[in-house]
């Protein structure tokens, strides 16, 4: 006779419900938006199936709709008119981020707006940095991002996410919201973030793919897991009060890792090709989205994220209900 017999917690759809050790909800989930200029514009992003591109007016439309299935916090990006060579669209008081930002704290003020603060998206060689003839200039770049994120925290920006992967990145951020009356802005650091073939996607919805090379140079190396301990540490230590693990679903021993390391919230990324994968098998009739995804979101919460970037946001409250 066994007296042990796991199944017996298996039993039925109740029982398996109530003892469930790792709980998905809509609060832990932070819905990455794409934002452009104009009115009603609502353009389907080709590479990530159910993703647009959305003027203000669209945007407030669709945070509504939204924050009805449980959705808290937002990310934004913001494709810009024109591209330079320095990204200057970037820290315009009137650039896209910051006209939406503004907007979209009027209307909804609970909402935890969080704005991404990179390069890639503003400049015409499409990397994250300051170019001196091929090289990325870490110290002129932590110039723009802090002054980048400086404007988003005067649209009223809650949490800057600084993306670049600069050296001291963070530091510099901390240091010019501190100083400019903003000690109550935080900072979401995009700590570990992976040199991904997984970004593809995305870099079609924010035309931002680098013209040369590669970013190989800041991004960190998807062999190495002890540096990515290293890079959190350091964010940690610079100021960050929450750090991000990116991508996720192929980086669930860094989550892993952190989370037993660190005492501090944590957010994976579950990025663009992570997401169409899903959207495009599902599409061929090959896997069952609903089910996929909650699977692959479930893993990243279970492997100690506490906060989940993803692009089914607002799935996920009706798929849970
Ligand atoms: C870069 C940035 C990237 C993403 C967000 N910000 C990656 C990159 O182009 O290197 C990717 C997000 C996704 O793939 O969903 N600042």
């Amino acid at each position: 006779m066994q007296a042990v017999r796991l199944r017996r917690l298996r039993t039925t759809n109740n029982i398996r419900d109530w003892v469930s050790e790792t709980q998905l909800h809509p609060k832990n989930i932070i819905l990455p938006y794409f934002a452009v200029e104009g009115k009603g514009v609502k353009e389907p992003i080709k590479s990530m199936p159910g993703v647009y591109h959305l003027s203000i007016d669209n945007l407030l439309k669709d945070i509504n709709e939204a924050q009805k299935t449980g959705i808290r916090a937002i990310l934004l990006f913001g494709i810009p008119k024109a591209k330079d060579n320095r990204g200057s669209q970037a820290y315009k008081k009137d650039g896209i981020v910051q006209k939406a930002v503004r907007t979209v704290k009027k209307n909804f003020k609970d909402l935890i707006v969080i704005t991404d603060v990179c390069l890639c998206g503003y400049t015409s060689h499409g990397h994250c940095g300051i170019i001196k003839g091929k090289r990325i200039d870490n110290d002129k770049t932590l110039k723009m991002l802090a002054k980048i994120a400086l404007s988003h925290a005067g649209a009223g920006a809650d949490f800057i996410a600084p993306s670049a992967m600069m050296d001291g990145q963070v530091k510099a951020v901390r240091e010019i919201l501190d100083k400019n009356g903003f000690k109550d802005v935080g900072i979401l650091a995009y700590s570990a973030k992976y040199a991904s073939n997984f970004y593809g996607p995305f870099r079609e919805a924010l035309d931002s793919a680098p013209q040369f090379g590669d970013r190989k140079t800041y991004q960190m190396d998807f062999r190495n897991s002890d540096q990515a301990l290293r890079e959190i540490k350091q964010d940690i230590d610079e100021g960050a009060d929450i750090v991000m693990i990116k991508p996720a679903l192929a980086y669930l021993d860094i989550i892993y890792r952190a989370k037993q390391k660190f005492n501090i919230p944590i957010a994976a990324y579950n990025v663009s090709g992570e997401y169409s994968m899903i959207k495009k098998a599902s599409d061929a009739g090959k896997v069952k989205e609903r089910d996929l995804a909650l699977e692959v979101l479930t893993s990243i919460k279970r492997a100690g994220a506490d906060f989940i970037i993803s692009y089914f946001g607002k799935e996920i409250g009706k798929w849970l209900c």
